[in-house]
């Protein structure tokens, strides 16, 4: 196993467990394991973190299932991280949702902090310092940057999808594209 992995590293062919599922649990059950992102680029490790993220969500659409899923996978394989997760809308706010990082602010009005301003604007926010944007909600004194993609099914409000880095301009446009590929694989899963 060992020897193939350095061949693959080796030749750096995709390996036929890119998917994640590699693992069989002592019952036989398949089990999903992560596997470290090794491509160059950003946008590679996103290309590949995607794939890995079809592969987690396939055949499941239950929606906190897939959050939580979702979330731990960003947040274990992407470096630079102090929260990933989710804020759902309950069809007046947005309340918070599966994540991984500290405990967080539970409640955010559309139109308020970086989440709110993803949510009402439907464009992504990419903040290079959170201390600059007017509004920003701190629920982690550790943040420097953040990401936000808003979530929409069609023309109806989901939520959003909140990662924050304890770095300053942690997120680039590469960061965008990523983020906003892997959040409409999470959408998708939704109703497949
Ligand atoms: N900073 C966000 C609040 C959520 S936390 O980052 C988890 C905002 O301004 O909306």
């Amino acid at each position: 196993m060992i020897e193939q992995h350095k061949q693959y590293a080796r030749t750096g062919k995709a390996r036929p467990e890119a998917n994640g599922y590699n693992a069989q649990n002592q019952s036989g059950r398949r089990m999903f394991q992560a596997a470290p992102l090794r491509a160059a680029s950003k946008a590679e490790q996103y290309a590949d973190l995607a794939d890995q993220a079809r592969g987690l969500l396939h055949g499941e659409r239950d929606r906190i299932a897939n959050a939580a899923n979702f979330a731990a996978l960003v947040y274990q394989s992407l470096p630079d991280l102090n929260w990933a997760g989710f804020y759902f809308f309950d069809g007046k706010e947005l309340v918070v949702g599966p994540f991984q990082g500290r405990p967080a602010c539970v409640r955010i009005a559309l139109g308020k902090g970086v989440c709110g301003t993803a949510a009402q604007t439907r464009q992504t926010q990419v903040v290079r310092d959170v201390h600059a944007f007017p509004g920003h909600i701190a629920c982690d004194a550790a943040s420097r940057s953040e990401i936000v993609v808003p979530l929409y099914s069609g023309a109806t409000l989901i939520g959003v999808w909140d990662v924050d880095s304890p770095t300053l301009a942690r997120f680039d446009d590469d960061d965008r594209a990523g983020m906003e590929r892997l959040a409409s694989i999470f959408v998708d899963s939704l109703r497949q």
